[in-house]
């Protein structure tokens, strides 16, 4: 069902936002990761949204279990009874043995209590764009409110980014893209973004400054050294999404 709300985008994004949490630092996509995020003063954080097999919402970025948990096979094949099962900290560092992989219902009440920004990158696994942006736009309405601190949500998936301009046009919306590809222009005048979303490597010298152009703001991902925070800040990026916020809040 569409729903109604008053436009959230008027607030900036912050110049710092924490990649899957601060995925070098701690487990990303967890809870444990995001508490250890906070912990370094970052007040925005990244995360990917995607669906277990019975359709919960997720915080989870690869399509398959190998890598994060100690479970075995792909996300779309496997239900959240079985997946709150795994082991989403132990392959990060010992310390973490026992860290789930979270629904991002309560993600987002962390983060709310917490009064922390968030972007939600909706990542469907292929073939399960529409279901998966529909999911995670429900879990929004039903733990986020216009009083709550921004949340901004992006995808590759132009179909998903329709969805949320279509189900929910209150939440600002960021297109996400790796090389500026042809049509990007037309795409942020027509979704109305809030943000675009570039691989750093893509932006050279004027591409910020194309994005503000168009009204939007320009963040980088994924930049984890001080040199290319430095460029892409001169070049007037608006912000830098880091597997490291703890390094580059230091440095700020
Ligand atoms: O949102 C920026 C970044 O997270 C996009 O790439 O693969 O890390 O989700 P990925
Ligand atoms: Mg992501």
């Amino acid at each position: 069902m569409k729903q109604e709300g008053k436009i959230q985008g008027m607030k900036k994004l912050p110049k710092i936002i924490g990649h899957r949490g601060a995925a070098g630092l701690a487990p990303e996509n967890t809870l444990a990761g995001f508490r250890k995020t906070v912990e370094t003063g970052v007040r925005m954080i990244e995360l990917d949204a995607k669906l277990t097999s019975d359709s919960h919402v997720i915080v989870f970025h690869d399509e398959t279990l190998e890598r994060t948990t100690d479970g075995q096979g792909a996300v779309a094949e496997t239900s959240y009874e079985a997946i709150a099962k795994l082991d989403a900290g132990r392959w990060f560092a010992p310390e973490y043995e026992g860290t789930r992989v979270p629904l991002l219902s309560d993600t987002l009440d962390y983060f709310r209590e917490n009064d922390i920004a968030v972007n939600v990158e909706i990542k469907p696994c292929p073939g399960r764009e529409r279901e998966t942006a529909l999911k995670t736009l429900e879990v929004l309405a039903a733990h986020w409110s216009e009083d709550a601190p921004l949340v901004v949500i992006s995808s590759f998936q132009r179909l998903c980014l329709d969805l949320a301009q279509e189900q929910a046009p209150h939440w600002p919306r960021a297109l996400l893209t790796h090389h500026f590809e042809d049509g990007w222009k037309e795409a942020v005048k027509e979704l109305k973004a809030y943000s675009v979303h570039g691989n750093f490597a893509a932006f050279g010298k004027t591409r910020a400054m194309d994005v503000q152009l168009l009204g939007a703001q320009a963040a980088a991902y994924t930049v984890n050294d001080i040199e290319t925070t430095k460029i892409l800040f001169s070049a007037g990026v608006d912000s830098i999404i880091t597997d490291r916020p703890d390094m580059l809040a230091a440095w700020l």
